[in-house]
Formats: C-alpha cells, sequence, structure tokens
C-alpha cells in the first residue's frame, strides 16, 4: 500500500468537489485531511452567535473589531482524520450547523477580514507542520491553499467545473443533508459567492502559478482521484 508524504493543496470554487476529492485523496493514501473552508465557516459561526450584527463588520469600524475579536477568540478544534472529519465550536460538534444556508450566506463577509485570515492561516499552518511532525501526509483543501497558506506544497491542484454541474452537486448536497433546495437560488449563490472570493482585497481566490488545473465536470469520483494519484506519484510523494 502507498502512503501519501507531504503537502496536497486543493484549491479551487464552490462546488468543483473539492471537499470529496480532499477528502477521498486522504483516504485512498493513508493521509491527514483538513478543510480550511470549515474554519472560516466556524469562525462566521461563532460571529453570529455572539449576536455582532454581520452587516456592521464591512461598514463599521466598532463592528468590524468586535467581529474580528469574536473570531479570534472562537475555540475551534480541527480533527484531520478524513474518516471522521470533526469541526467543533467550544467542544461542540458544529459540523451540520456550520453548512446550513445561514452561515453559508454569512461567511464571505467573515472570511473578506483581513485579521481573521491572519488568524486562521497560522492556525491551518501549525495544523500542516503538526502532520509532518507524525510523519503524515495531509491534504488541504481552500481557496488559498497553494498561493497563501502553504507555497510550498509538493502537487497543487485547481478545481474546475461548469456552472451548471457545480449548481447541480451542490442541491445534491443540500438534499442529502436534508435540506430544502432550490436549483435556481444554490446557482446564483455559488455565482455571488464566487464573485466575492475572487474580488476581496485579502487573498483572492485565484490558481498558483504551479498549479495543476482539473476540470471534474465530466469525470467522476474515482477518474478525479486517479488522476490525482498519478500526478503524486508523478512528484515522488508516494511511498
Ligand atoms: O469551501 P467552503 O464552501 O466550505 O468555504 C466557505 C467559505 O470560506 C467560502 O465562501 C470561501 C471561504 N474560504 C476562504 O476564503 N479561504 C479558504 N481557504 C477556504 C474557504
Amino acid at each position: 500500500e502507498k502512503v501519501l508524504q507531504g503537502v496536497v493543496a486543493v484549491d479551487g470554487p464552490s462546488g468543483t468537489g473539492k471537499s470529496t476529492t480532499a477528502r477521498g485523496l486522504a483516504m485512498r493514501l493513508g493521509a491527514r485531511y483538513l478543510d480550511t473552508g470549515a474554519m472560516y465557516r466556524a469562525a462566521t459561526l461563532a460571529v453570529m452567535r455572539s449576536g455582532v450584527p454581520l452587516d456592521a463588520t464591512v461598514t463599521d469600524a466598532d463592528g468590524h473589531d468586535d467581529a474580528v475579536a469574536v473570531a479570534l477568540g472562537a475555540d475551534l478544534g480541527m480533527s484531520t482524520d478524513p474518516a471522521e472529519p470533526r469541526v467543533r465550536l467550544g467542544g461542540e460538534d458544529v459540523g451540520a450547523e456550520i453548512r446550513g444556508a445561514d452561515v453559508t450566506r454569512n461567511v464571505s463577509a467573515i472570511s473578506a477580514l483581513t485579521e481573521v485570515r491572519r488568524h486562521l492561516v497560522d492556525e491551518q499552518r501549525r495544523i500542516i507542520a503538526a502532520a509532518h511532525d507524525d510523519g503524515s501526509g495531509i491534504v488541504v483543501e481552500g481557496r488559498d491553499i497553494g498561493t497563501v497558506v502553504a507555497p510550498d506544497a509538493d502537487l497543487k491542484i485547481y478545481l474546475v467545473a461548469s456552472d451548471t454541474v457545480r449548481a447541480g452537486r451542490r442541491s445534491a448536497e443540500d438534499t442529502s443533508a436534508g435540506r430544502a433546495t432550490d436549483a435556481t437560488a444554490t446557482g446564483a449563490d455559488l455565482v455571488r459567492r464566487d464573485r466575492l472570493d475572487s474580488s476581496r482585497a485579502a487573498s483572492p481566490l485565484r490558481a498558483a502559478d504551479d498549479a495543476v488545473e482539473v476540470d471534474t465536470s465530466t469525470l467522476d469520483i474515482d477518474g478525479v482521484l486517479d488522476r490525482l494519484e498519478e500526478l503524486a506519484a508523478d512528484r515522488g510523494m508516494l511511498v
């Protein structure tokens, strides 16, 4: 059995299959798995629960400072086992809640805050270093992994997929999680979040110069994983 060594960065817009791919690769290759989007989502939930109005984070200096203080004080617990990737906030498992519509609507506002990004990027680098110290490989998914969090990653993947395929996947996820879904609204929300994520000043979504683009529109999950495994093998990451 081949085991992954080193760091794989998986970036790309929502709905391109990042989580399925990154987690599946970690499972297949005996590596750790980190979902950085879950960290921005949990920080967003912390701000929402604190009662600090989310609108004020952009328009008002005090609101901004209050939101940053709550996000930086949030007690996040990330497990990096791909078989059970739990997200805890103050010890509570918030894995389901952070993927609901309320958090999804607000996460772009919080993930645009420079101070929040700096703090979570530090956390992410710490988790990556801990995997390295354990002798484990790690697959890290997000928007800025190859560009900011782990610019020295051994393999950088940038996933893309057509808008139609992405909206369909997100709706299917909502349905299987028992959430109400509306394909038109889901499509519009994806496009809106991409625009916010790509145009923000702090670490906008973009492919690293040395990333390999993989289009998942017409590949099934095994096809994507085979391709990634091949790229990791080419780089001598499988031992
Ligand atoms: O991948 P996701 O949908 O769970 O990400 C949630 C939000 O967090 C998304 O709107 C973009 C943001 N995000 C980010 O800015 N940087 C990351 N590394 C990961 C996610």
